[in-house]
């Protein structure tokens, strides 16, 4: 049948949409900036007709109303990652978390989490019936391709973007028409102690490297200090709109990739406008699912591989928190340990993970550098695989170093008004003075 037709039989509100979910099922929503908020706030508002439905998200940035007390016994949200919409309520007990590899998501939802509804955010079809994924492939398309019921809310303000990207009207059961800008990723403030960070992380980035930039402050400041290299190119989870800035200099050219040559490579985007107009019909950046993008024996086939990514607290034996204060679960593990693996285990032996923090949290007043993570942390990127810690004090190194080694190389990193505490421990410890 005519695409066009079809699309007419499934168009509907998302009130109508909504009434199709049934209860006691497992709802996936599409990932980050990419949330169809429209379909996603009917739910919400229609709570009260559903029993027992859990709400599977990961970077949750719409108005996480399924958080709410009242929500109890109508939606319930698995959280596989926290933010901010949904800390309080995983924290409270009104919702749950579960840890996950981000690559392995997908693999979940054909095994251990079956979607059976998945609410997806795409462009407007194309001239043969296709919608683009736009700004979210991830975990998105591959829930929309096991779930049993797809309501995919049309948006002409989706860019359309390449790669294993796309879904055809026939593969879609309701469809709600909206036009509306997607959501923006607000810009982090960029400060001394950061631009410190980031220009010690471009000491370790050469001419040629392929790059993986978690979220934040730090993966942008490592960009800003990046305006003098030459043939960078993208292999990562996401990026945002400081990789358009090096892309428009030509320092981002992607000429030297091992593979995916010339094409930037991305499982999802989050910024500003500026981003999602960059990417629209841009042939030079490529989306694909995260269990392709993010697994880690794609990540090592790139040559000269760098991953830079952010944590909470290290400890001396270079155990890092990136997910949790103590028994308070802050974020998640993400793509973190995908490409701290991913880029240990290169192809060309050359790749290099840094974990790079602010040696001090809470306005300085402690030390990200610690004998011992707090009571009740998890441990994000284990002893075994951690390779650079990066602060605004310099680099430390622990890759095939001892112990004591360790301690030594990030206490030197450490902020100066809590050395002499942490020397104390390595004395301690080491039955050695520093
Ligand atoms: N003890 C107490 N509070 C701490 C703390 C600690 N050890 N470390 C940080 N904090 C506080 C900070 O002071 C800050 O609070 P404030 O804003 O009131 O000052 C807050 O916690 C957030 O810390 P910050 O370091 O600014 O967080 P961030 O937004 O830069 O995010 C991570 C850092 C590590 C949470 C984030 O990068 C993450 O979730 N990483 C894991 C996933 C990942 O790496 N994915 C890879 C690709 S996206």
């Amino acid at each position: 049948m005519d695409w066009k037709v079809l699309y007419k039989q499934k168009l509907t509100t998302a009130q109508e949409a909504v009434k199709h979910i049934p209860s006691n099922c497992r709802v996936v929503t599409g990932h980050a900036a990419a949330e169809p908020t429209v379909v996603v706030d009917a739910m919400i508002d229609n709570y009260e007709q559903y029993e027992n439905v859990e709400i599977v998200h990961m970077v949750a940035m719409g108005s996480c109303g399924y958080c709410r007390p009242e929500m109890k016994g109508h939606l319930r949200h698995n959280a596989l990652f926290v933010g901010s919409g949904t800390r309080e309520a995983v924290n409270d007990g009104r919702a749950d978390f579960s840890p996950t590899f981000f690559y392995e998501v997908p693999k979940l939802f054909k095994t251990k989490l079956p979607v059976d509804v998945a609410l997806i955010q795409v462009s407007s079809p194309d001239e043969h019936g296709f919608c683009s994924f736009g700004i979210s492939c991830d975990f998105t398309k591959p829930a929309a391709d096991k779930a049993k019921i797809v309501i995919a809310q049309v948006n002409d303000q989706m860019p359309r973007t390449f790669g294993d990207n796309f879904i055809h009207i026939s593969e879609m059961d309701y469809i709600v028409e909206v036009s509306r800008p997607l959501l923006e990723l607000a810009l982090p403030k960029i400060g001394d102690v950061e631009k410190a960070i980031g220009e010690n992380c471009a000491k370790l980035i050469e001419d040629g490297s392929t790059l993986q930039l978690g979220i934040g402050a730090i993966p942008d400041a490592v960009l800003l200090s990046l305006k003098n290299k030459k043939d960078l190119g993208i292999h990562s989870e996401m990026f945002s709109d400081g990789v358009v800035d090096l892309y428009n200099l030509g320092v981002i050219n992607n000429s030297k990739k091992s593979i995916h040559k010339g094409k930037m490579i991305v499982t999802f985007l989050m910024g500003s406008k500026k981003l999602y107009d960059f990417v629209n019909d841009n042939p030079s950046v490529e989306m694909y699912p995260v269990d392709y993008v993010n697994n880690p024996i794609v990540v090592m086939k790139n040559s000269n591989m760098v991953s830079v990514n952010s944590c909470l607290q290290v400890d001396l034996m270079g155990q890092v928190c990136a997910e949790a204060i103590g028994l308070k679960q802050f974020s998640g593990v993400g793509g973190q340990v995908d490409y701290v693996r991913g880029v240990s285990m290169s192809e060309d032996g050359n790749g290099k993970a840094i974990i790079a923090m602010p040696s001090t949290a809470s306005k300085g007043k402690l030390s990200r550098i610690v004998p011992f993570l707090d009571h009740g942390s998890a441990v994000t990127t284990s002893r075994n695989d951690v390779q650079y810690i990066v602060t605004e004090y310099g680099i430390a190194d622990l890759k095939g170093k001892s112990l004591k080694q360790r301690a030594a190389a990030l206490i030197s990193i450490a902020h100066p008004d809590f050395r002499d505490e942490l020397s104390k421990e390595y004395e301690m410890r080491f039955k050695e003075s520093l």
